[in-house]
């Protein structure tokens, strides 16, 4: 058996960016991933919309320009971007359930609107306080991670409708689980891995800029570079380990190496079996992360009939089943897709209706937004990921709470040979392809300095 310099356990961007990092330092390096294609939580699909074709980005696809590192590897593949269509006026839905228009600020009360510009300095202060590669070390640390974020915004404020839209921002929409949860550490690591929370409220920064030809090409021109050092449908199940090296197994395949890439999001190592097994923490620690759920509902229109209207496509509403919306028309497409999420507590209630009374319910919600009109859309996918056991969720994982200063330091921690990374275990860029991007890099220089 040909031993490697180096096996990845996985092809979304983190292993592919490790692999490739120390390919051209000339490691000997195999990437093996379990699927039949590249790229994890990053898919484009190009499928059939009323006769003809059309790419829907099933995972990931947006790109913010705080993200240099994949904003630097675009680059350097040669891929290029566009912005995301952002002329008119915007849309929120109330908790009366009214709908208004609005151009800057969210078309609240005045009070609300100023307990939400006080609770956002107060969200930026602690996030530019934190180091997001070791929130834990953070003065405050422990007390900030056993207090829930929702907790938190009613001891700060007591204006319900501005704590339910700061919880929107870092719950449903980030975080994509309840905001009571999660603890305000947490929710204060998701703001700093994005520079500060003002600018992951900032629909215009965060969902900036879209790749032409999907998010997917990343991973697609990376297993391009790497060729016959990639194998698919190779589901690794167990690895046995000494200092020096290891062997890993698939059903049919064993290979080696001397060192071992794991670049799967934490909830998912557990499906592999180590011979010797790895720490009680490991195991421990990994148990404490889960996925959270949504799912991301595009909707394909035979005009972007929301434009006509002056309106940019954006919507939000934190009484909604979709909680936020967004024109997502493909750059050269004359047809309009918006494309809306449900999170969380309102994934779990839909995930339990039949296809047909799901779809109606969230058609309803867009209606409830741009009228009548988006009540009948000539193309209509769903994107799910709790469904696939080799991602588990979306977008992606975190910890409960007390999870973050207990168990935090663990999931990046090498064992014997054997590597661990993913956007899930990332400081900048945290749950985010550029996340994937600087782990897979962090990783691959770790390596080579090490010899
Ligand atoms: P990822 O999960 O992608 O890759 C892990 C790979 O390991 C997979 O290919 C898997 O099949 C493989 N694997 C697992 N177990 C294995 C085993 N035992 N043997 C072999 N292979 C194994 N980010 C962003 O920046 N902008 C955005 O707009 C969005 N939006 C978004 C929407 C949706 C619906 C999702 C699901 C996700 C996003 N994200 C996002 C998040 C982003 O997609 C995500 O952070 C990265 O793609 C994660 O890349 P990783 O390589 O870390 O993990």
């Amino acid at each position: 058996m040909t031993t490697h310099d180096v096996i990845v356990i996985g092809a979304g961007v983190t292993g592919l960016t490790a692999a490739w990092r120390l390919a051209q330092a000339g490691q000997d390096v195999l990437v093996l991933e379990a699927r039949e294609r590249v790229g994890g939580r990053l898919r484009t699909d190009v499928l059939d919309a009323a006769g003809a074709p059309a790419p829907f980005e099933i995972g990931g696809q947006w790109v913010s320009p705080d993200q240099d590192a994949l904003i630097a590897i675009l680059g350097e593949l040669g891929l290029t971007t566009y912005p995301r269509y952002r002329d008119g006026d915007s849309l929120y839905v109330d908790r009366a359930g009214v709908r208004r228009r609005f151009a800057d600020d969210l078309p609240l009360a005045e009070a609300t609107q100023a307990a939400i510009t006080e609770l956002t300095k107060k969200l930026d202060e602690l996030a530019h306080e934190l180091d997001p590669a070791a929130p834990w070390d953070h003065p405050d640390a422990e007390r900030l991670d056993r207090t829930s974020l929702r907790a938190w915004l009613e001891e700060q404020c007591d204006d319900a409708e501005a704590c339910d839209n700061i919880a929107l921002y870092l719950g449903p929409a980030m975080l994509t689980k309840p905001a009571h949860s999660f603890s305000v550490l947490q929710a204060a690591l998701m703001a700093a891995s994005a520079g500060s929370f003002s600018n992951l409220v900032d629909a215009d920064f965060i969902l900036d800029r879209r790749v032409e030809g999907g998010l997917q090409s990343v991973p697609l021109a990376l297993a391009d570079r790497l060729g016959d050092r990639l194998r698919l449908g190779q589901d690794v199940t167990r690895v046995d380990w000494t200092d020096g090296g290891a062997v890993v197994h698939t059903a049919d395949e064993q290979y080696a190496a001397r060192r071992v890439v794991l670049a799967v999001p934490p909830t998912v190592v557990r499906r592999v079996r180590f011979t010797p097994e790895l720490p009680a923490e490991h195991r421990i620690a990994r148990e404490h992360q889960s996925f959270g759920l949504v799912i991301k509902v595009q909707a394909m229109y035979p005009t972007p009939f929301w434009r006509e209207d002056g309106l940019d496509g954006t919507a939000f509403g934190p009484y909604q089943l979709v909680h936020e919306a967004y024109d997502n028309t493909p750059a050269g497409e004359s047809r309009g897709v918006l494309v809306g999420f449900v999170s969380d507590v309102n994934a779990d209630r839909v995930g339990r209706l039949s296809d047909a009374e799901r779809r109606e319910r969230i058609l309803d919600s867009l209606a409830a937004y741009y009228g009548d009109q988006a009540r009948h859309p000539i193309a209509y996918v769903e994107s799910d990921w709790q469904h696939q056991e080799l991602t588990g969720g979306a977008y992606g994982t975190s910890f409960d709470l007390g999870g973050l200063t207990r168990w935090g330091r663990v999931l990046r921690a090498p064992v014997g040979p054997i590597e661990f990374g993913s956007s899930d275990v990332a400081g900048l860029g945290f749950q985010h392809v550029d996340g994937a991007v600087r782990v897979g890099s962090e990783i691959a220089v770790g390596i080579l300095a090490a010899g």
